[in-house]
């Protein structure tokens, strides 16, 4: 059976689930307004809010942290009339999609997720089921408009490879060449920010510890406070990248202000090896702040206006469905459901 070769299209999401942070802005947001505005691709992002509730969400937060991550997106930089923009629950193809992959991905393909493992933790009995299905959503997500490349910071590459796993298949059960081998895109000094309290871990918005992240809503004092306090060791920055050899809060610091000032880790070396981080820490703190100031305060100008950011999203869904809805008839199709197609 013939299909259409596949031209490149953009697709990435991020879950309305409390705040957004520096790890979100450097690994995912800067880098989905790089891509909109250089790559010459069609850029679809999505609020996945069906992924957040995989884990209980008060329903009043939820809807504000589904604005307020919308805001954040236009904030950095994402602009509605160049890339669709909508949250996943007002596009139906993504669950109608999700069903059929449940179906088609194995049950030991998931087991293997390591982020599952994490999140269920001891209490792997007691998740809902939601969360272990959820990569098989986020497949859907992607496979339903036929995305090329996937821009993620290095937490999701497992999940997009799962992805290709699940195209693959299909398109072998059915005998198709229906769905793209979708390509994770990780790239920058930043794919992965770790926590200012601890450099091995992953700077998140689940750690309780607020002191180990930046939000994109914190003030100026409060960036500069959290990068004076952040974990380092008592050595100066080192004159070379190998100096950075099993010192992971150096490391970060140095990738974040890289990533930041749109260097690399070997420019910020040649610049500041040597300086003591009582030099280092307040020029990245600067630099945080003239970078990250503009959109925390474009982010409340936005929310000001929620009318208006839910206009902007239904709009980015009627774009999206009319993309997603013929793939989806299509799937339907050649899985033999009548009513689909021509059959
Ligand atoms: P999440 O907040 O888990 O929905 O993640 C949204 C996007 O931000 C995904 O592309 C993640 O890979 C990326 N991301 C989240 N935390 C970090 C981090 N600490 N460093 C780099 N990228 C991150
Ligand atoms: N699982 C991703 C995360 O937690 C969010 C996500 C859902 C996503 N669907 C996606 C990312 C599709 C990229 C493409 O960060």
């Amino acid at each position: 059976m013939a299909e259409a070769g596949h031209t490149a299209r953009v697709f990435s999401g991020i879950q309305p689930s409390g705040g957004l942070t520096l790890g979100n802005y450097l690994g995912a947001l800067k880098r989905f307004v790089e891509t909109q505005d250089t790559g010459g691709m069609e850029t679809i992002y999505c609020i996945v809010d069906m992924h957040a509730i995989t884990v209980w969400q008060d329903p009043d937060k939820l809807t504000r942290a589904t604005r307020e991550l919308a805001a954040g997106f236009i904030a950095s930089g994402i602009d509605p009339r160049k890339s669709v923009l909508f949250n996943q629950s007002q596009v139906a193809a993504h669950a109608q999609m999700a069903w059929v992959f449940n179906c088609v991905a194995r049950l030991g393909w998931m087991q293997r997720m390591t982020q599952f493992k994490d999140k269920a933790g001891k209490n792997s009995e007691n998740v809902s089921l939601g969360l272990f299905a959820y990569p098989a959503l986020m497949a859907a997500d992607i496979l339903v408009y036929h995305a090329t490349h996937v821009p993620v910071g290095e937490d999701q590459k497992q999940h997009v490879e799962l992805t290709r796993d699940i195209a693959a298949k299909f398109n072998n059960d059915f005998g198709v060449d229906f769905f793209p081998l979708t390509e994770p895109v990780i790239e920058g000094a930043a794919t992965r920010v770790m926590s200012l309290r601890d450099g091995t871990k992953k700077m998140s918005k689940s750690d309780p510890s607020d002191m180990s992240r930046i939000n994109l809503t914190d003030d100026a004092d409060t960036i500069a406070k959290k990068i004076r306090k952040a974990k380092t060791d008592p050595e100066p920055l080192p004159e070379n990248l190998g100096g950075l050899e099993g010192r992971p809060e150096a490391r970060n610091l140095v990738n974040i202000y890289a990533a930041l000032a749109e260097t690399t880790p070997e420019q910020v070396i040649a610049e500041h090896g040597g300086q003591q981080f009582g030099t280092f820490k307040p020029s990245l703190a600067d630099l945080a702040v003239a970078r990250l100031e503009p959109i925390s305060s474009e982010m409340s100008r936005l929310m000001e206006d929620p009318a208006e950011i839910d206009r902007i999203l239904r709009e980015g869904a009627g774009r999206a469905e009319a993309i997603a809805a013929p793939i989806l008839r299509r799937t339907y199709e050649i899985v033999g459901m009548v009513g689909a197609g021509s059959h």
